[in-house]
C-alpha cells in the first residue's frame, strides 16, 4: 500500500469525468488499497479515485465510528439509480477542499448500483449519512464538488480563497478531525 497525495481545489483534474472500470484487475485492487490508506490517514470517510488524480470510477468509504472496527466499503462504477423526494441536510466537507464546511441539502435516500472488487453487481438503498456520502462521492466521479450545491456567492468565495492559497508557497493542508470530510 502507498499513501497518495490528495489533490485539492483549484486543481482542474477535480472537474474531470472519470472513466468506468472495464476490468477489475490487480491494478484496481492496488488502487483501492492505496485509496483506503490515503483516506484513513487524512482522515476522511470517503474518497474517489480522482481525488488522488486517478480518473477511474472507484470510490472507497468507511462510515464506522472512531471506537468501532473499520468497515471498509468499495464501490466500482457506482451509479445512483433512484433518489427520494425527501431531502436531508448535512454539514459536508471534502478532502480536496480542506477545512471548509457547508450545509448541503440532498435526497435523504438513494439507490445505488455498483460492482464489488470481485466484479459482482449490487444494488442497495442508502439513507442518512451513507446516502449523503455516496452522493458526494458519485459527484466526484462526475467532476462535481459539494460546493456546486451551495450558493454561487459562497462557492466563489471559497474558490477564490483556494486559488489564492495555491499561489502562496507552502500551502499547508492541515485538517481538524472533528468534521467529516469525504
Ligand atoms: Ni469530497
Amino acid at each position: 500500500m502507498a499513501l497518495r497525495e490528495i489533490i485539492i481545489l483549484p486543481d482542474k483534474r477535480l472537474r474531470l469525468v472519470s472513466e468506468p472500470v472495464k476490468r477489475i484487475d490487480a491494478g484496481v485492487h492496488k488502487l483501492v488499497q492505496d485509496m483506503f490508506e490515503t483516506m484513513y490517514a487524512a482522515p476522511g470517510i470517503g474518497l474517489a479515485g480522482i481525488q488522488i488524480g486517478v480518473a477511474k470510477r472507484v470510490v472507497v468509504m468507511d462510515l464506522s465510528k472512531k471506537e468501532e472496527d473499520h468497515k471498509p466499503l468499495v464501490f466500482i462504477n457506482p451509479e445512483i439509480t433512484w433518489t427520494s423526494d425527501e431531502k436531508t441536510t448535512y454539514e459536508e466537507g471534502c478532502l480536496s477542499i480542506p477545512e471548509y464546511y457547508e450545509e448541503v441539502e440532498r435526497p435523504e435516500r438513494v439507490k445505488v448500483k455498483y460492482l464489488d472488487l470481485d466484479g459482482k453487481a449490487h444494488e442497495i438503498e442508502a439513507k442518512g449519512l451513507f446516502a449523503t456520502c455516496i452522493q458526494h462521492e458519485v459527484d466526484h466521479t462526475n467532476g462535481v464538488l459539494f460546493i456546486d450545491h451551495i450558493s454561487k456567492l459562497k462557492r466563489d468565495r471559497v474558490t477564490k480563497k483556494f486559488i489564492k492559497a495555491a499561489k502562496t508557497a507552502g500551502n499547508k493542508t492541515a485538517r481538524t478531525a472533528k468534521q467529516v470530510e469525504a
